[in-house]
């Protein structure tokens, strides 16, 4: 069995059956393995340098009824809130004192008639902050809204494809949203040039070892420069909150998988994962994982944008949150790192 993991680290693929057996081995010696190959093809390729992004909460405004999440659209026991231009531009300049070089703009889905207010709190923040990636994780939008958002600035999206199985997909989401639909604008994302994020959530209702491996070939066939994973987590207001979490132990296999198949690729070990267990954040850099994207939200609104039950989310202020990053990445002899963090093409296999 290790000898799988020697294959894909050497090959950068495995077929279904192979990937199969590496998602279910009880075999702890193996699993082991898998999380010390890819450790060290993350060390090999950026060291042991964690790279950090500056998390803004924009909005937990959102058109979509997603099943699983805290933010839908008919989740009424939400306070909703949009943060002002001037409130993102404050988190940002704040953010930028500590250090941070990459921010990232999340929120809940809009229409696109609101396309032109986000491109203006962009373009302030390029012209700004012009040494700073600038990363937006906004849900689905048409092709010209992608387009002129790339325009003003924006390097950076992160569109998780959720699941890549269309009959999953359909019992995740409700009626209106599609697989399809998912997957055409993750293909217009890369054509305009942006760097790409997708992923899944591990665990999630309904979800199989098959589909995780249609979700693996699939993440390697597209070749995503980012791979964002995160345990399911229930919310308790939701139609899927009485379902169990996903664990720590698939998460971070799939870390290492997605490590060995794109060595260069940038894995956030997440929010979720950290929300399992006050270890899952070291568990996911040990396995292979090499970003972390601490909130530089206000504080006040933190608590609002409570995707899952038990969110991780401090009200210490986030000079204080990055402290007790750098002294946890410490004890396991890594250590932040400042720079912008893009994508290496040029090591690419
Ligand atoms: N548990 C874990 N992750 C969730 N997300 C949304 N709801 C949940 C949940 N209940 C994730 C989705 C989305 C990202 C922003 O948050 O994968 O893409």
């Amino acid at each position: 069995m290790k000898s799988l993991v020697d294959l894909i680290e050497t090959s950068n693929r495995l077929d279904d059956d192979q990937l199969r057996a590496l998602l279910t081995t009880t075999d702890a010696e193996v699993v082991d393995y898998l999380h010390e190959r890819a450790r060290a093809v993350a060390q090999a390729r950026y060291g042991t340098g964690i790279f950090v992004r500056g998390l803004i909460e924009l909005t937990n405004v959102c058109r979509n009824d997603c099943l699983y999440c805290g933010i839908r659209r008919s989740n009424r026991h939400v306070a909703r809130y949009t943060l002002t231009a001037d409130q993102v531009l404050a988190c940002c300049e704040s953010g930028y004192a500590l250090g941070f070089r990459t921010f990232v703009l999340q929120g809940g889905e809009w229409g696109d008639e609101r396309a032109d207010w986000i491109a203006g709190i962009i373009r302030e923040m390029r012209s700004r902050w012009p040494d700073c990636a600038i990363t937006l994780s906004l849900g689905e939008h048409s092709r010209e809204v992608y387009a002129l958002w790339r325009e003003c600035g924006a390097d950076r999206y992160l569109l998780r494809h959720e699941t890549h199985n269309a009959e999953h997909y359909a019992a995740l989401h409700p009626a209106e949203m599609s697989r399809d639909r998912r997957l055409q604008c993750l293909a217009w994302l890369k054509e305009l040039g942006y760097q790409t994020g997708t992923g899944i959530m591990v665990g999630s209702p309904g979800q199989t070892v098959d589909h995780l491996i249609d979700d693996l070939q699939f993440i390697r066939e597209f070749r995503p420069e980012m791979v964002g994973l995160g345990p399911f987590i229930a919310q308790h207001d939701t139609p899927l909150g009485h379902y169990p979490n996903g664990t720590i132990d698939m998460t971070t296999r799939l870390y290492s998988l997605v490590r060995l198949m794109l060595p260069n690729a940038l894995i956030p070990s997440t929010t979720a994962l950290a929300t399992l267990s006050p270890e899952g954040r070291l568990q996911g850099i040990l396995a292979g994982a090499n970003v972390a994207m601490p909130n530089l939200s206000p504080a006040d609104y933190r608590e609002q944008y409570a995707l899952y039950d038990g969110k991780a989310h401090t009200s210490s202020e986030a000079a204080e949150g990055l402290r007790q990053l750098a002294t946890q990445l410490a004890t396991i002899g890594y250590h932040i790192d400042w720079g912008r963090g893009d994508y290496r093409k040029n090591l690419d296999p």
